[in-house]
């Protein structure tokens, strides 16, 4: 039975990377859909492959681009998956939404060079947010959102999947200091830290605390599941408040406490630490004897 699991899984993971190669080898069968400029402008624009659901090429938009934003809202309107590389930088938008029919995006790193091969969204001094309202699936060895000083959000909002090729990082660094009016979506860091997802995340800023949320808290609460902030447990902690915790957004500190286990953290998988904090901190609890937690993944 196990070995029939087994088996099964590995059949699903062959099938799951066999999609990117998939995406990848419809850019050999379709060269009509291959955008063979890399620099976006009125002039380049006419060799885009407009009536094209998968584009493959590496995509410039930057300060020099002289389109408007309804020149590539329609340019755009057909593009369901891009197959390269998009760089989006030096602009004064405000948003990306002309980009919101973008479904999937898949760096190819085996026809372009890496620094080409990425998501890189940077030094556009107007953006709030990135808008891509469609986009479920991100697959690259770099997503680089820097310096956009005025973001504020990254709506997102069907991103489910982002996977990360090879030994790389995916920044959302978004500065060199935090821009105070920046938070990351819960459900946005939730996708980059799937299972199985082998990536560096470099995020330099608060988390949103979403409204009316159901079981998302900012304080322990008994039947709350997703913590946003740092749990501190000391001696005399009512354990009941973390006993439905599953994921914390935070610090977790216990210290000086009588327990000898952790078993009414039970439920807890994934503490997420933003920044270079410690995530984990564990200290004079005499009476420890089991330090394990059960069901913990991710750190
Ligand atoms: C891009 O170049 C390839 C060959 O270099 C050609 O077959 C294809 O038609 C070109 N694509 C477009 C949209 O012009
Ligand atoms: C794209 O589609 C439009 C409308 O269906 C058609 O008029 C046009 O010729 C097509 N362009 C190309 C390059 O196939
Ligand atoms: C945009 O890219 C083009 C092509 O690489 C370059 O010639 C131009 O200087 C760039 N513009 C800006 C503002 O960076
Ligand atoms: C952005 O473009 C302007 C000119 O349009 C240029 O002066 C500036 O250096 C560029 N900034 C970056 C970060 O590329
Ligand atoms: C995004 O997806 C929704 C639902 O699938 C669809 O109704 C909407 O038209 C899409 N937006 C764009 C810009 O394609
Ligand atoms: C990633 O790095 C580790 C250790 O540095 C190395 O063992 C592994 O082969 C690397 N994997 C890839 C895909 O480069
Ligand atoms: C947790 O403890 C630290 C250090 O004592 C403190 O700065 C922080 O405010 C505490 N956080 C909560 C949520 O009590
Ligand atoms: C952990 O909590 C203890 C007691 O509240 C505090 O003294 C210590 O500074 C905290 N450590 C961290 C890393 O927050
Ligand atoms: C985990 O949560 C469920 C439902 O919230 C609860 O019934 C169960 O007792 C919890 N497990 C532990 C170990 O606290």
């Amino acid at each position: 039975m196990n070995l029939l699991l087994k088996f099964i899984f590995l059949f699903l993971i062959t099938q799951l990377s066999k999609i990117d190669c998939w995406d990848i080898k419809s850019c050999d069968a379709n060269p009509s859909c291959k955008f063979n400029e890399t620099f976006l402008s009125q002039d380049t624009s006419q060799n885009f492959p407009k009536n094209c659901s998968t584009v493959c090429g590496i995509v410039l938009i930057n300060g020099t681009t002289d389109l408007s934003v309804e020149q590539l809202t329609e340019l755009f309107k057909n593009m369901r998956i891009l197959v390269g590389g998009l760089h989006i930088r030096n602009t004064t938008f405000e948003n990306l939404r002309f980009l919101a029919g973008l479904r999937r995006f898949v760096a190819d790193y085996t026809r372009y060079p890496i620094y080409d091969a990425q998501l890189r969204i940077t030094y556009n001094r107007e953006l709030r947010e990135l808008g891509l309202l469609n986009l479920t699936t991100i697959k690259s060895s770099v997503v680089d959102i820097f310096r956009n000083e005025k973001l504020e959000k990254l709506n997102l909002p069907k991103l489910e999947i982002a996977k990360f090729l090879g030994n790389y990082t995916i920044q959302f660094l978004m500065g060199y200091d935090k821009y105070p009016k920046f938070c990351i979506e819960t459900q946005v860091l939730d996708a980059l830290t799937r299972r199985r997802n082998q990536c560096d995340l470099v995020v330099n800023s608060d988390i949103c605390i979403p409204e009316n949320a159901p079981n998302v808290c900012t304080v322990p609460t008994v039947g709350c599941q997703r913590l946003i902030g740092n749990l501190n447990i000391t001696k005399g902690f009512d354990v009941r408040k973390v006993e439905s915790l599953k994921r914390l957004y935070g610090t977790l500190n216990i210290t000086n406490t009588d327990f000898t286990d952790f078993r009414f953290l039970g439920n807890l998988t994934h503490i997420f630490q933003l920044e270079y904090a410690v995530a984990l901190y564990v200290v004079g609890n005499k009476n420890l004897k089991n330090m394990e937690f059960p069901k913990l993944r991710v750190l």
